[in-house]
């Protein structure tokens, strides 16, 4: 059986150190969407790695693939596979022949189109890596593949005819000169052809047809573990449009992201990654917010503008919530019930991990949002268009807070040496969700977890 792991809120829940504490076990880990959009934090031997391409696994001597249902930017996976090096490691990567290369104007598109959408306060607050633009081309079918990259001849073809496109839709849409923008070359096909051309000559020896590499790795008894990178309300049909990335991170993502069936994949464990609360990088609905980075907080004025402030910033600093790859600081609200009820139908999760909860020690109190009121209506998931989302007010629980405590000695002794009020927190998103928890985060590193349960491959 396989193992998935997905985030089940807006990315950032830690998926990194959960698969890196079930990483034991696997053999190969793969990651089936996104890109260098993703920061993926893990804590190893006291020695931190950020790492925004380059799958977890890989700092712990497993195989990672990035398969074919991510977007790569060689430029990145060259410098990550470079500076793991440095430190000593020896990453055995494998990138999908199928795989879609970021080029450098899907950045300098990626920024424009941003910026032209903000003179509306329209923006997604994208992390700026080229993703949606790479994706868009993909689905035009005029993408650059990794596979093409190891075919000069091939790869001129394809650039001959992208690259003009872009430089007219840069001249003629936005009013802009191609040949003076921050990217120094990124419209001009000689000068990609070279230094792609050269990505290809490195990436000979890593490249694979993902789906037949990983039915063949399972045929020989390995372990296979998917990595899905940012979260489901990030997925471009589950998440809330438009303010997503353009990608599947939920359960589904994983089978056409890998090549794996559907039937390995849904044979398989799904964890679902809980961040006791919430955190938002970017734009869009939050009806948990605490705070007002961006917007007001509805349904929850009790409190003063100020407290909000207070008890956001205070978890922003307790939790270290600034973006891993946008060092950008967090929004942060109160845990979403129906973000993780709709997070746990769109992926059938049959465990979950509930990490941060050492954050929110030492506060008072902890509320959840249990459902939403829509237009006077109660509501228990999220609503499918963003304008609805929009207008649901949270209808909160409040759980008494738990005390700090020696997270080390908890983790050692397990789950009865938890505060039994973080116990009782713990076992409602449990029940709510009619899944069992298999590990619980008390902090960043590998060893402050609490493993109830191991995922069985
Ligand atoms: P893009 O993926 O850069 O196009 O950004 C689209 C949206 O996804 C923005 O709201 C980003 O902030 C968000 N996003 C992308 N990657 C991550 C991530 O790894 N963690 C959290 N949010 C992300």
């Amino acid at each position: 059986m396989t193992v998935t792991i997905v985030g089940s809120q807006l990315g950032d829940e830690g998926k990194g150190g959960v698969v890196d504490l079930y990483g034991d076990a696997a053999d190969v880990v793969v990651r089936y969407q996104g890109g260098d959009n993703a920061g993926h934090t893990v804590v190893e031997g006291g020695e931190t790695y950020k790492l925004s391409l380059v799958p977890s696994g890989a700092v712990r001597g497993k195989i990672g693939v990035l398969g074919n249902g991510c977007v790569i930017n060689p430029r990145t996976l060259f410098e990550e596979i470079d500076s793991l090096r440095e430190r000593g490691l020896d990453p055995d990567i494998r990138v999908a022949e199928r795989a879609h290369v970021i080029l450098p104007f899907h950045r300098v598109l990626d920024s424009i189109e941003e910026d032209v959408k903000s003179e509306d306060d329209q923006e997604v607050g994208t992390t700026g890596r080229g993703i949606g633009p790479t994706y868009e081309d993909k689905a035009g079918r005029r993408g650059v593949r990794i596979g093409d990259l190891l075919e000069p001849d091939v790869l001129r073809e394809r650039l001959e005819y992208v690259v003009p496109q872009k430089r007219a839709l840069v001249e003629d849409v936005y009013g802009l000169d191609p040949d003076d923008l921050e990217y120094p070359n990124a419209f001009d096909v000689d000068a990609l052809h070279e230094e792609f051309s050269e990505y290809g000559r490195r990436l000979e020896s890593m490249a694979v047809n993902a789906g037949q590499f990983l039915t063949e790795a399972r045929a020989d008894g390995k372990n296979v573990m998917l990595e899905g990178a940012q979260g489901t309300l990030l997925d471009i049909d589950h998440g809330n449009y438009p303010y997503v990335t353009s990608s599947n991170p939920t359960a589904g993502g994983a089978c056409v992201g890998s090549g794996l069936a559907p039937g390995v994949v849904g044979d398989g464990e799904v964890i679902g990654i809980v961040k006791a609360y919430l955190s938002r990088v970017g734009s869009g609905p939050m009806p948990t917010e605490l705070g007002g980075v961006v917007g007001d907080t509805p349904g929850y004025d009790e409190q003063g503008e100020g407290e909000h402030e207070e008890l956001a910033t205070y978890i922003r600093e307790a939790g270290d919530e600034y973006g891993t790859v946008t060092g950008r600081p967090r929004r942060v609200g109160w845990l979403d019930m129906p973000m993780l009820r709709h997070a746990a139908r769109a992926s059938g999760f049959t465990g979950l991990a509930v990490n941060h909860v050492d954050t929110l020690a030492g506060l008072e109190e902890v509320k959840v949002g249990h459902t939403y009121t829509l237009d006077g209506e109660e509501c228990r998931t999220v609503p499918a268009t963003t304008e609805q989302w929009e207008r649901c007010e949270a209808t909160f629980r409040t759980f008494d807070g738990w005390p700090e405590q020696d997270w080390g000695a908890v983790a050692e002794a397990g789950y009865e040496a938890l505060d039994e009020n973080a116990r009782v927190y713990l076992e409602y998103i449990s029940d709510e969700l009619d899944t069992p928890i298999y590990a619980i985060g008390i902090g960043p590193g590998r060893e402050q977890s609490i493993v109830l349960d191991e995922p069985e491959y």
